[in-house]
């Protein structure tokens, strides 16, 4: 076994330190080390986006980025996403009221993929949401409700901002 290097990520604001192997993938850490199952693993291979989550503030894919790379840096997964009183994300909200969702397997990696997009483009047009989706496979849904549930997160948070 090679030898192990420290790593301190900030996870869903918490701070975690551990000794990982060179080659540990960013994904392993936070699912077996950490706990936090929400994020999943469809392939490993940067095919279905299954694992995405936030790394200092830009979605990646947690399977194409090693423990280490990560070091000092902010992650944030699924279950970091709910507010203080664990309710459901806006986006959450959406997908279930859009029906975003069968066996919900690529459901963590679409989520935190639609809620990066949003950050950067807050009134997406559909091309734009299809678009943003290119690296997050879903083999149920057809892709029309996560699209929706997507465009619906977007527009409720401007709704919000005029009101606000
Ligand atoms: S598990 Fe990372 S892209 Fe599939
Ligand atoms: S809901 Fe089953 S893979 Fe997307």
């Amino acid at each position: 076994m090679s030898e192990r290097v420290p790593v301190r990520v900030v996870v869903n604001g918490e701070a975690h330190e551990s000794a990982v192997e060179p080659r540990r993938l960013l994904v392993h850490l936070l699912r077996d080390d950490i706990g936090l199952t929400g994020t999943h693993v469809g392939c490993d291979t940067t095919n279905c986006g299954a694992c995405t989550i936030h790394l200092d503030g830009v979605a990646v894919k947690s399977c194409t980025v090693l423990a280490v790379q990560a070091d000092g840096g902010e992650v944030t997964t699924v279950e970091g996403l709910s507010g203080p009183d664990g309710g459901l994300h806006p986006m959450q909200e959406a997908f279930w009221e859009h029906h975003g969702l069968q066996c919900g397997y690529c459901t963590p990696g679409m989520i935190m993929a639609g809620v990066d997009l949003l950050k950067r483009d807050p009134d997406p047009s559909e091309t734009d949401v299809r678009h943003a989706l290119e690296g997050n496979l879903c083999r149920c849904t057809g892709y029309q409700n996560i699209v929706k549930a997507i465009q619906s997160a977007a527009q409720a948070a401007r709704g919000a901002e005029v009101s606000a």
